[in-house]
Protein backbone atom coordinates (compact mmCIF):
# COMPACT_ATOMS: atom_id res chain seq x y z
CA UNK A 1 0.00 0.00 0.00
CA UNK A 2 1.07 3.63 -0.82
CA UNK A 3 2.02 5.19 2.17
CA UNK A 4 0.49 8.45 1.87
CA UNK A 5 1.09 10.05 5.18
CA UNK A 6 4.60 9.26 5.23
CA UNK A 7 4.52 7.27 7.99
CA UNK A 8 6.79 4.48 6.80
CA UNK A 9 9.48 6.96 6.08
CA UNK A 10 9.10 8.49 9.17
CA UNK A 11 9.34 5.26 11.20
CA UNK A 12 12.50 4.61 9.71
CA UNK A 13 14.37 8.06 10.11
CA UNK A 14 13.65 7.85 13.81
CA UNK A 15 15.08 4.19 13.71
CA UNK A 16 18.14 5.39 12.03
CA UNK A 17 18.23 8.20 14.25
CA UNK A 18 18.87 5.67 17.55
CA UNK A 19 21.24 3.77 15.85
CA UNK A 20 23.67 6.76 15.99
CA UNK A 21 23.28 7.15 19.82
CA UNK A 22 26.39 6.02 21.97
CA UNK A 23 25.81 3.02 24.00
CA UNK A 24 25.68 3.90 27.99
CA UNK A 25 28.72 1.89 30.12
CA UNK A 26 26.25 0.03 33.02
CA UNK A 27 25.89 2.19 36.20
CA UNK A 28 27.87 0.04 39.23
CA UNK A 29 26.65 -2.35 41.29
CA UNK A 30 25.82 -0.67 44.78
CA UNK A 31 27.79 -1.89 47.56
CA UNK A 32 26.80 -4.56 49.64
CA UNK A 33 25.79 -3.35 53.38
CA UNK A 34 27.77 -4.22 56.11
CA UNK A 35 27.31 -6.78 58.36
CA UNK A 36 25.72 -5.59 62.13
CA UNK A 37 26.79 -7.57 64.72
CA UNK A 38 24.10 -9.29 66.33
CA UNK A 39 22.17 -8.14 69.46
CA UNK A 40 23.98 -9.28 73.09
CA UNK A 41 21.70 -12.08 74.68
CA UNK A 42 19.63 -9.95 77.29
CA UNK A 43 19.31 -12.62 80.08
CA UNK A 44 16.09 -13.35 81.51
CA UNK A 45 13.70 -11.69 83.98
CA UNK A 46 13.82 -13.13 87.56
CA UNK A 47 10.55 -15.21 88.30
CA UNK A 48 8.31 -13.16 90.57
CA UNK A 49 7.28 -14.70 93.59
CA UNK A 50 3.63 -15.91 93.69
CA UNK A 51 1.58 -13.61 95.34
CA UNK A 52 -0.66 -14.40 98.11
CA UNK A 53 -4.19 -15.14 97.16
CA UNK A 54 -6.48 -12.61 98.43
CA UNK A 55 -8.61 -13.48 101.41
CA UNK A 56 -12.11 -14.39 100.86
CA UNK A 57 -14.54 -11.36 101.56
CA UNK A 58 -17.18 -12.28 103.45
CA UNK A 59 -20.52 -11.83 102.15
CA UNK A 60 -22.34 -8.65 102.76
CA UNK A 61 -25.57 -8.50 104.07
CA UNK A 62 -28.41 -7.66 101.30
CA UNK A 63 -29.23 -4.44 101.67
CA UNK A 64 -32.63 -3.91 103.19
CA UNK A 65 -35.70 -3.87 100.59
CA UNK A 66 -36.33 -0.12 100.72
CA UNK A 67 -40.42 0.73 99.94
CA UNK A 68 -40.74 2.71 96.89
CA UNK A 69 -40.60 6.23 97.41
CA UNK A 70 -44.18 7.61 97.79
CA UNK A 71 -45.83 10.57 95.94
CA UNK A 72 -45.40 12.71 98.47
CA UNK A 73 -41.58 12.07 99.26
CA UNK A 74 -41.15 12.43 95.20
CA UNK A 75 -42.55 15.44 95.12
CA UNK A 76 -40.73 17.28 98.04
CA UNK A 77 -37.74 16.15 96.33
CA UNK A 78 -38.59 17.90 92.78
CA UNK A 79 -39.47 20.79 95.18
CA UNK A 80 -36.10 20.95 96.90
CA UNK A 81 -34.25 20.43 93.37
CA UNK A 82 -36.47 23.38 92.26
CA UNK A 83 -36.06 26.24 94.55
CA UNK A 84 -32.36 25.41 94.74
CA UNK A 85 -32.07 26.51 90.90
CA UNK A 86 -34.63 29.54 91.65
CA UNK A 87 -32.46 30.47 94.33
CA UNK A 88 -29.69 30.51 91.82
CA UNK A 89 -31.34 32.29 89.66
CA UNK A 90 -31.00 36.09 91.06
CA UNK A 91 -26.95 36.01 91.06
CA UNK A 92 -27.73 34.80 87.51
CA UNK A 93 -30.12 36.76 86.12
CA UNK A 94 -30.25 39.96 87.75
CA UNK A 95 -27.48 43.12 88.66
CA UNK A 96 -26.79 44.10 92.42
CA UNK A 97 -28.04 47.50 92.82
CA UNK A 98 -27.50 48.19 96.04
CA UNK A 99 -24.73 50.47 97.64
CA UNK A 100 -22.72 48.47 100.68
CA UNK A 101 -22.81 50.86 103.59
CA UNK A 102 -18.97 50.43 104.70
CA UNK A 103 -19.67 50.52 108.55
CA UNK A 104 -15.61 49.65 108.74
CA UNK A 105 -14.46 52.61 107.14
CA UNK A 106 -17.22 54.64 108.96
CA UNK A 107 -16.00 53.21 111.89
CA UNK A 108 -12.49 54.04 111.51
CA UNK A 109 -13.11 57.90 110.55
CA UNK A 110 -15.34 58.79 113.60
CA UNK A 111 -12.17 56.68 115.73
CA UNK A 112 -9.97 59.15 113.79
CA UNK A 113 -11.77 61.71 115.33
CA UNK A 114 -12.40 60.97 118.70
CA UNK A 115 -8.43 60.58 118.57
CA UNK A 116 -8.02 63.75 117.98
CA UNK A 117 -10.94 64.99 120.00
CA UNK A 118 -9.24 63.08 122.52
CA UNK A 119 -5.82 64.01 122.75
CA UNK A 120 -7.52 68.37 122.68
CA UNK A 121 -9.07 67.87 125.74
CA UNK A 122 -6.66 65.83 127.86
CA UNK A 123 -4.22 68.85 127.38
CA UNK A 124 -7.44 70.51 129.29
CA UNK A 125 -8.06 68.18 131.51
CA UNK A 126 -5.80 66.19 134.34
CA UNK A 127 -6.16 62.57 132.87
CA UNK A 128 -7.79 60.45 129.69
CA UNK A 129 -11.45 59.60 129.55
CA UNK A 130 -11.80 56.15 130.91
CA UNK A 131 -14.32 52.79 130.31
CA UNK A 132 -14.76 49.78 132.43
CA UNK A 133 -15.93 46.80 130.87
CA UNK A 134 -17.16 44.25 133.04
CA UNK A 135 -17.34 40.34 132.11
CA UNK A 136 -19.00 37.61 133.92
CA UNK A 137 -18.04 33.59 132.80
CA UNK A 138 -16.38 33.03 129.83
CA UNK A 139 -18.62 33.31 126.25
CA UNK A 140 -16.14 33.35 123.71
CA UNK A 141 -18.05 35.23 121.60
CA UNK A 142 -18.28 38.05 125.04
CA UNK A 143 -14.72 37.55 124.92
CA UNK A 144 -14.08 38.46 121.67
CA UNK A 145 -16.19 41.40 121.75
CA UNK A 146 -14.62 42.72 125.43
CA UNK A 147 -10.92 42.03 123.73
CA UNK A 148 -12.14 44.29 121.10
CA UNK A 149 -13.68 47.06 122.65
CA UNK A 150 -10.42 47.53 125.18
CA UNK A 151 -8.19 47.46 121.76
CA UNK A 152 -10.63 50.31 120.42
CA UNK A 153 -10.66 52.36 123.63
CA UNK A 154 -6.47 52.15 123.83
CA UNK A 155 -6.55 53.57 119.88
CA UNK A 156 -9.00 56.93 120.77
CA UNK A 157 -6.88 57.39 124.13
CA UNK A 158 -9.06 55.83 126.91
CA UNK A 159 -8.03 54.47 129.74
CA UNK A 160 -9.38 50.70 130.38
CA UNK A 161 -10.46 49.57 133.96
CA UNK A 162 -12.52 46.36 132.81
CA UNK A 163 -12.74 43.31 135.01
CA UNK A 164 -13.48 40.01 134.01
CA UNK A 165 -14.99 37.95 137.00
CA UNK A 166 -15.25 34.28 137.17
CA UNK A 167 -18.87 32.00 136.21
CA UNK A 168 -19.38 31.90 139.24
CA UNK A 169 -19.45 35.45 140.33
CA UNK A 170 -22.72 36.13 142.64
CA UNK A 171 -25.11 38.78 142.17
CA UNK A 172 -23.47 40.59 145.09
CA UNK A 173 -20.37 40.38 144.05
CA UNK A 174 -20.86 42.03 140.76
CA UNK A 175 -23.16 44.58 142.40
CA UNK A 176 -20.38 45.64 144.95
CA UNK A 177 -18.11 45.82 141.97
CA UNK A 178 -20.63 48.56 139.85
CA UNK A 179 -20.89 50.65 143.11
CA UNK A 180 -16.86 50.92 143.30
CA UNK A 181 -17.00 51.84 139.68
CA UNK A 182 -19.71 54.29 139.89
CA UNK A 183 -17.85 56.04 142.55
CA UNK A 184 -14.58 56.06 140.74
CA UNK A 185 -13.77 59.26 139.36
CA UNK A 186 -11.16 58.26 136.77
CA UNK A 187 -14.22 56.10 135.04
CA UNK A 188 -16.56 57.99 132.87
CA UNK A 189 -18.45 54.75 131.34
CA UNK A 190 -19.33 51.25 132.66
CA UNK A 191 -20.76 48.37 130.35
CA UNK A 192 -21.80 44.71 131.86
CA UNK A 193 -21.39 43.30 128.98
CA UNK A 194 -24.73 40.95 127.96
CA UNK A 195 -25.63 37.94 128.45
CA UNK A 196 -24.63 37.36 131.81
CA UNK A 197 -24.69 33.40 133.46
CA UNK A 198 -28.19 32.47 134.08
CA UNK A 199 -28.10 32.95 137.72
CA UNK A 200 -27.20 36.58 137.56
CA UNK A 201 -29.74 39.00 137.61
CA UNK A 202 -28.96 41.21 134.27
CA UNK A 203 -31.53 44.03 134.97
CA UNK A 204 -31.02 44.44 138.62
CA UNK A 205 -26.95 44.82 137.65
CA UNK A 206 -27.71 47.73 134.29
CA UNK A 207 -30.18 49.29 136.80
CA UNK A 208 -27.11 49.86 139.22
CA UNK A 209 -25.18 51.64 137.29
CA UNK A 210 -25.05 55.63 137.53
CA UNK A 211 -27.27 56.65 134.56
CA UNK A 212 -24.33 59.29 133.62
CA UNK A 213 -22.15 56.30 133.50
CA UNK A 214 -24.21 53.79 131.80
CA UNK A 215 -22.95 54.32 128.14
CA UNK A 216 -24.79 51.51 126.95
CA UNK A 217 -27.95 53.68 127.62
CA UNK A 218 -29.64 50.46 128.92
CA UNK A 219 -30.48 52.13 132.20
CA UNK A 220 -34.50 53.24 132.87
CA UNK A 221 -33.72 56.83 133.19
CA UNK A 222 -31.50 56.66 129.74
CA UNK A 223 -34.28 54.63 128.06
CA UNK A 224 -36.56 57.32 129.66
CA UNK A 225 -34.94 60.48 128.26
CA UNK A 226 -34.82 58.68 125.01
CA UNK A 227 -38.32 58.23 125.39
CA UNK A 228 -39.43 61.52 125.89
CA UNK A 229 -36.96 63.05 123.43
CA UNK A 230 -33.77 64.84 126.36
CA UNK A 231 -30.22 64.18 125.86
CA UNK A 232 -29.06 61.76 127.48
CA UNK A 233 -26.52 58.38 126.29
CA UNK A 234 -28.10 56.20 124.28
CA UNK A 235 -27.72 52.74 123.25
CA UNK A 236 -24.68 51.82 121.15
CA UNK A 237 -26.14 49.89 118.18
CA UNK A 238 -29.03 51.96 117.38
CA UNK A 239 -26.56 55.48 117.43
CA UNK A 240 -24.35 53.29 114.96
CA UNK A 241 -27.51 52.43 112.98
CA UNK A 242 -28.18 56.31 112.93
CA UNK A 243 -24.45 57.03 112.69
CA UNK A 244 -24.60 55.32 109.16
CA UNK A 245 -27.97 56.74 107.64
CA UNK A 246 -26.16 60.38 108.40
CA UNK A 247 -22.96 59.05 107.08
CA UNK A 248 -24.51 57.99 103.65
CA UNK A 249 -26.87 61.28 103.41
CA UNK A 250 -30.00 58.79 104.33
CA UNK A 251 -32.00 60.83 105.79
CA UNK A 252 -35.48 59.22 107.87
CA UNK A 253 -37.89 61.86 107.44
CA UNK A 254 -41.52 60.90 105.64
CA UNK A 255 -40.01 57.67 105.33
CA UNK A 256 -41.56 54.45 106.22
CA UNK A 257 -39.20 53.18 108.24
CA UNK A 258 -39.50 49.00 109.73
CA UNK A 259 -38.20 47.28 112.49
CA UNK A 260 -37.59 43.78 112.62
CA UNK A 261 -37.13 43.14 116.75
CA UNK A 262 -38.34 44.16 120.11
CA UNK A 263 -35.02 44.23 122.30
CA UNK A 264 -34.35 46.96 124.93
CA UNK A 265 -31.01 46.45 122.82
CA UNK A 266 -31.67 47.48 119.68
CA UNK A 267 -35.15 46.75 118.46
CA UNK A 268 -37.04 49.42 120.74
CA UNK A 269 -34.46 52.49 120.92
CA UNK A 270 -33.62 52.47 116.78
CA UNK A 271 -37.45 52.83 116.72
CA UNK A 272 -37.78 56.14 119.33
CA UNK A 273 -34.72 57.49 117.15
CA UNK A 274 -36.14 57.00 113.94
CA UNK A 275 -39.43 58.40 115.39
CA UNK A 276 -37.44 61.21 116.51
CA UNK A 277 -36.24 61.45 113.05
CA UNK A 278 -39.05 62.34 111.67
CA UNK A 279 -40.07 58.67 109.89
CA UNK A 280 -43.25 56.37 109.89
CA UNK A 281 -42.13 53.28 112.11
CA UNK A 282 -43.51 50.12 112.29
CA UNK A 283 -42.31 47.60 114.54
CA UNK A 284 -42.44 43.58 113.46
CA UNK A 285 -41.09 40.94 114.95
CA UNK A 286 -40.52 37.16 114.77
CA UNK A 287 -44.25 36.23 115.69
CA UNK A 288 -45.75 38.71 112.94
CA UNK A 289 -48.18 36.98 110.92
CA UNK A 290 -46.75 37.46 106.69
CA UNK A 291 -43.60 39.29 107.59
CA UNK A 292 -43.40 39.89 104.11
CA UNK A 293 -45.97 41.93 103.52
CA UNK A 294 -44.84 44.62 106.48
CA UNK A 295 -41.05 44.71 105.50
CA UNK A 296 -42.28 45.21 101.75
CA UNK A 297 -43.64 48.34 102.68
CA UNK A 298 -39.92 49.72 104.41
CA UNK A 299 -37.92 52.58 102.71
CA UNK A 300 -35.77 51.93 105.69
CA UNK A 301 -35.73 48.08 106.93
CA UNK A 302 -33.92 47.70 110.35
CA UNK A 303 -33.44 43.71 111.03
CA UNK A 304 -32.77 43.08 114.48
CA UNK A 305 -34.21 39.26 115.14
CA UNK A 306 -31.33 36.92 115.86
CA UNK A 307 -32.80 34.54 113.16
CA UNK A 308 -30.29 34.31 110.35
CA UNK A 309 -30.91 35.11 106.49
CA UNK A 310 -34.83 35.27 107.81
CA UNK A 311 -35.45 38.74 105.74
CA UNK A 312 -34.73 37.31 101.87
CA UNK A 313 -34.66 39.56 98.71
CA UNK A 314 -38.16 39.30 98.22
CA UNK A 315 -39.45 40.71 101.41
CA UNK A 316 -37.00 43.68 100.36
CA UNK A 317 -39.12 47.02 98.92
CA UNK A 318 -37.13 48.10 95.51
CA UNK A 319 -34.54 50.40 96.16
CA UNK A 320 -34.84 50.50 99.92
CA UNK A 321 -32.16 51.32 102.36
CA UNK A 322 -31.47 47.46 104.48
CA UNK A 323 -29.46 47.55 107.76
CA UNK A 324 -29.01 44.70 109.13
CA UNK A 325 -27.93 44.15 112.77
CA UNK A 326 -27.34 40.10 113.17
CA UNK A 327 -24.64 38.77 113.67
CA UNK A 328 -25.38 35.09 113.36
CA UNK A 329 -22.29 31.98 113.64
CA UNK A 330 -23.83 29.47 111.16
CA UNK A 331 -22.13 25.85 109.82
CA UNK A 332 -22.90 25.26 105.86
CA UNK A 333 -23.30 22.38 103.90
CA UNK A 334 -20.00 21.75 103.76
CA UNK A 335 -19.20 21.69 107.61
CA UNK A 336 -17.62 25.35 107.71
CA UNK A 337 -18.53 27.48 109.97
CA UNK A 338 -19.28 31.23 108.85
CA UNK A 339 -21.22 34.28 110.24
CA UNK A 340 -23.68 35.55 108.40
CA UNK A 341 -26.65 38.66 109.41
CA UNK A 342 -30.20 38.18 109.38
CA UNK A 343 -30.85 39.13 105.92
CA UNK A 344 -30.28 36.58 103.44
CA UNK A 345 -27.11 39.41 101.86
CA UNK A 346 -27.12 37.69 98.26
CA UNK A 347 -30.82 38.12 97.49
CA UNK A 348 -31.59 41.62 99.33
CA UNK A 349 -28.14 42.98 97.52
CA UNK A 350 -30.46 42.64 94.22
CA UNK A 351 -33.21 44.38 94.99
CA UNK A 352 -31.79 47.11 97.90
CA UNK A 353 -30.63 50.59 97.36
CA UNK A 354 -28.40 50.30 100.15
CA UNK A 355 -26.94 47.68 102.44
CA UNK A 356 -25.18 46.85 105.31
CA UNK A 357 -22.79 43.78 105.09
CA UNK A 358 -22.24 41.58 107.59
CA UNK A 359 -19.45 41.28 109.03
CA UNK A 360 -18.53 44.61 108.27
CA UNK A 361 -21.43 47.08 108.37
CA UNK A 362 -23.40 47.36 111.75
CA UNK A 363 -20.99 45.72 113.89
CA UNK A 364 -18.17 47.96 113.58
CA UNK A 365 -20.24 50.93 114.53
CA UNK A 366 -21.23 49.59 118.00
CA UNK A 367 -18.14 49.74 119.53
CA UNK A 368 -17.20 53.48 117.92
CA UNK A 369 -20.45 54.71 119.64
CA UNK A 370 -19.30 53.24 122.81
CA UNK A 371 -15.95 55.21 122.33
CA UNK A 372 -17.95 58.57 121.34
CA UNK A 373 -20.77 57.75 124.50
CA UNK A 374 -17.70 57.59 127.14
CA UNK A 375 -15.91 60.54 125.82
CA UNK A 376 -19.24 62.55 126.13
CA UNK A 377 -19.57 61.61 129.53
CA UNK A 378 -15.92 62.24 130.40
CA UNK A 379 -16.49 65.92 128.93
CA UNK A 380 -20.19 66.27 130.92
CA UNK A 381 -18.19 64.81 134.20
CA UNK A 382 -15.66 67.25 133.58
CA UNK A 383 -17.42 69.96 132.77
CA UNK A 384 -15.46 70.20 129.29
CA UNK A 385 -18.01 71.28 126.70
N1 LIG B 1 -23.52 42.09 124.06
C1 LIG B 1 -23.61 42.17 122.71
N2 LIG B 1 -23.81 43.45 122.36
C2 LIG B 1 -23.84 44.16 123.49
C3 LIG B 1 -24.01 45.55 123.78
O1 LIG B 1 -24.18 46.37 122.88
N3 LIG B 1 -23.99 45.90 125.08
C4 LIG B 1 -23.82 45.00 126.07
N4 LIG B 1 -23.83 45.44 127.33
N5 LIG B 1 -23.66 43.71 125.84
C5 LIG B 1 -23.66 43.30 124.56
Amino acid sequence: MQDFLGYEKEKNNFSRYYEHLPHLPHPPHPPHPPHLPHPPHLPQPPHLPHLPQPPHLPHLPQPPHLPDPDYETIKKAIFTAVAGVFEQLPSLTMTKTAVIIDGKAVAEKIQGQLRSQVEALVQKASRPPGLAVLMVGDNPASAAYVRNKERSCGKVGIASYGRHFPKETTQEELMEAIAELNEDDRVDGILVQLPLPNHLDMVAAINHIHPDKDVDGLHPVNLGRLMRGEPGLCSCTPAGVMALLREYGIDPKGKQATIVGRSILVGKPIALMLLAADATVTMAHSRSPDLGAITRNADILVVAVGRPELITGDMVKPGAVVIDVGINRVTDYEGKSRLTGDVNYDSATHVAGFITPVPGGVGPMTVTLLLQNTVESYIRRLGLG
